[in-house]
């Protein structure tokens, strides 16, 4: 393209990205993506001055007040800040201030950047008269009436001061934005893209009354015009008279010496970023005596005694160029983004999580769209949002598979969860160690000694994909693996051996299917008595047994019906696991066996403890929660919600009487 084509498209593109971003407070683009055009524009017009032109957006700084709020004159321009983006930029800048000043070393206040938007505040005699947004730096809008409403600003100063200007900064908290939203959400509002936003749409409201409903901050930053009889020489000691006046200054505001001191201050601040209550976008430095400051003067609207460091944007544009499924340990299927290579957040990222398939829609990601990715702190880069008006006509929706795009299996999803998951939880690769692990563990087939590291080796290996081959594990391959010496091998090898005489119960639990606890394990072991019995039934039978609820049944269900599983549950029996199937089964003999009891309040002659026992011992089952299986509620002294509960089902009430007569009769 032709120099002057190329700057001519830059300008109607800034500034139609400036439009949306300081009148709409609908920004297009991110900040990075809009300092990256504007730096191209400053360099061809640098280097063609020829082109130059008195409207173009580098000639000045914001945009034009909405013509509903009052205009206000500045009777100190609002300055902006020259940014630098690398150590070297800010190396230059310390070299610059002290070959100016004429000094080896120089005293800098250091500050936050705080990421939300600048005002000024007059106070006359210490009363707060009135408040302007930034605007263009010279004219900005009266918002007198909404910062009033910010709880932090102080309405009179702790001193009466003939005419001063604080200059600060209003910004919403991370908190309040996100409690922010809840509301707009639930409202069926318009979620705001981030807490700058959500300040600045706050504070641009014609109704106070709305700008006193959402919880703003302030945080000064310098002090304006001031006609008082004297000011303090340097600008930390003018924060600190701001302080004293009740105005409130960030307390990450420090002061430091020479390059070192700024750079140190950089990570310091960096370092909490993430853990601090507000947004900010890097720090400021400042050259801290006030005589100095005014020696070094400005450069067009920037002083040349500040410069800002911007920590790399958290966001950035890029293209979402296929959507990919990934498993994780468990089974969930996470949609992964696969992106045009983005500098975002310090490092160049190629993925990022779309969370779930509920994201996408709520979102509206397509495989082709123009997206934001944010990568905030150590946190796994997401894609935040599209960018809509950039969609290609050829945007593709996206689908779950149907089938796990690791081992095939059918995929399912509940009706209560955003999750899907792959149902080959036995066989599927990519959740072969948690299967094997918990498999082994304790409370399931007990294998003692084959825990995180060994399974780790094991798979690795290739020794081992499904808890069957574990019972085909020889000495040999056991002793090549790594730390593994012919004596922990024979233990392991004795370990599994022993394993293989469990309950049904247990087999249950270690098959870990979703949703299946222990003692749900031991409900379907004692309700089917043996394994061809539960393998055999489909989820309405599942949901006759005590205790288990549609989502258990379903759960079951979709593992039984993987054939891959079957097919492991069928070699682990070949391998010789057994157990008593006779011993679980419903004991036919004992007087009370199906029957399920609840207890509820205190006995007289027993505590619930020795009712449970005696129960179990004439074979039934104590339940903690009344259902419509319940048979018989024991009702003691101050039964409560479960007796309410047992009269709405129309479940039997039995009192201590009763009970024990019952208990003595069979
Ligand atoms: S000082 C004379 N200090 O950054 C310099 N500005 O890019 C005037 N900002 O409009 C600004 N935190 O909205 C200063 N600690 C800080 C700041 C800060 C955020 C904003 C402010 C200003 C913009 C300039």
């Amino acid at each position: 393209m032709e120099i002057a084509a190329r700057i001519a498209h830059l300008r109607a593109e800034i500034e139609r990205h400036a439009y949306a971003y300081y009148v709409l407070d609908a920004p297009t683009i991110p900040d990075a993506e809009y300092d990256k055009l504007f730096r191209e524009l400053q360099a061809l017009e640098a280097q063609h001055p020829e082109l130059l032109s008195a409207d173009s957006p580098t000639q000045r700084v914001g945009s034009k007040p909405l013509k509903s709020f009052a205009e206000v004159q500045h009777r100190t321009p609002m300055l902006s800040l020259n940014n630098a983006f690398s150590e070297d930029e800010v190396r230059a800048f310390d070299a610059r201030i002290r070959e100016a000043l004429g000094v080896s070393e120089v005293e800098y206040a250091v500050e936050p950047k705080f990421d939300g938007l600048a005002v000024t505040l007059s106070y006359r005699d210490g009363v707060f008269v009135q408040g302007a947004t930034r605007g263009d730096g010279s004219t900005g809008e009266d918002v007198t009436e909404n910062l009033r409403t910010v709880r932090d600003i102080p309405l009179r100063l702790n001193e009466t001061i003939k005419d001063v200007e604080v200059r600060g900064e209003v910004l919403m908290f991370k908190r309040d934005f996100s409690r922010l939203n809840d509301e707009q959400r639930a409202r069926g509002e318009k979620e705001f893209v981030n807490p700058r936003n959500a300040a600045a749409g706050s504070l641009r409201q014609l109704d106070s009354r709305i700008t006193a409903s959402r919880h703003l901050s302030f945080f000064a930053y310098g002090i304006g015009y001031c006609d008082c009889v004297t000011l303090p020489v340097r600008h930390d000691q003018q924060m600190d008279l701001l302080w004293r006046l009740d105005v409130p200054v960030a307390q990450q505001c420090r002061v430091v010496r020479g390059l070192d001191g700024l750079l140190g201050y950089y990570r310091e601040i960096g370092a909490q970023r993430a853990a601090l209550p507000f947004d900010i976008d890097g720090v400021v430095y400042k050259v801290n005596d006030i005589a100095q400051q005014q020696q070094l003067g400005f450069v067009s609207r920037a002083p040349r005694f500040a410069i800002a460091h911007k920590f790399p944007a958290e966001e950035a544009l890029t293209t979402l160029l296929d959507i990919e499924v990934q498993v994780g340990r468990t089974g969930a299927l996470t949609p992964v983004a696969r992106l045009a290579p983005v500098f975002v957040g310090g490092v160049t990222v190629t993925n990022a999580t779309l969370h779930n398939e509920d994201e996408i829609r709520r979102k509206d990601v397509r495989i082709g769209d123009s997206v934001i990715v944010r990568r905030a702190g150590d946190v796994i880069p997401e894609v935040a949002r599209v960018v809509l008006e950039r969609r290609p006509v050829d945007a593709r929706e996206f689908t779950m598979p149907i089938t796990c795009p690791v081992c095939g299996s059918h995929v399912a999803r509940q009706e209560d969860e955003s999750v899907s998951r792959c149902t080959g939880g036995l066989f599927c690769p990519a959740q072969r160690k948690q299967a094997l692990l918990h498999f082994a563990s304790r409370r399931a087939m007990n294998i003692e000694g084959l825990g995180d590291k060994l399974v780790e080796q094991l798979v690795d290996a290739r020794i081992v994909s499904t808890p069957a081959d574990l019972y085909r594990l020889r000495l040999l391959e056991l002793i090549i693996l790594e730390r593994m010496g012919e004596k922990s091998a024979l233990n392991l090898l004795a370990a599994i051996e022993l394993s293989k005489r469990t309950t049904l119960a247990r087999f249950i639990f270690a098959l870990g299917i979703r949703n299946i606890g222990e003692s749900t394990a031991k409900d379907l072991a004692q309700h089917f008595g043996s394994l061809d019995n539960l393998l055999a039934a489909d989820a309405d039978s599942l949901q006759k047994v005590h205790d288990v609820g549609p989502v258990v049944a379903r759960s079951m269900a979709d593992f039984l019906a993987e054939t891959h599983n079957r097919e492991v549950i069928k070699q682990l029996r070949e391998a010789g696991v057994h157990w008593a199937e006779h011993q679980t089964q419903p004991a036919i003999s004992l007087p009370f066996s199906g029957k399920i009891f609840v207890l509820t309040g205190t006995l007289a002659a027993l505590t619930r403890e020795q009712a449970k026992e005696k129960l179990e011992a004439l074979g039934a089952k104590v339940s903690g929660s009344v259902s419509h299986k319940t048979d018989y509620v024991v009702a003691g002294v101050e039964a409560g919600s479960k007796l309410d509960r047992a009269r709405e089902l129309g479940v039997a009430v039995l009192d201590e009487q009763q009970f024990l007569a019952m208990l003595k009769s069979g």
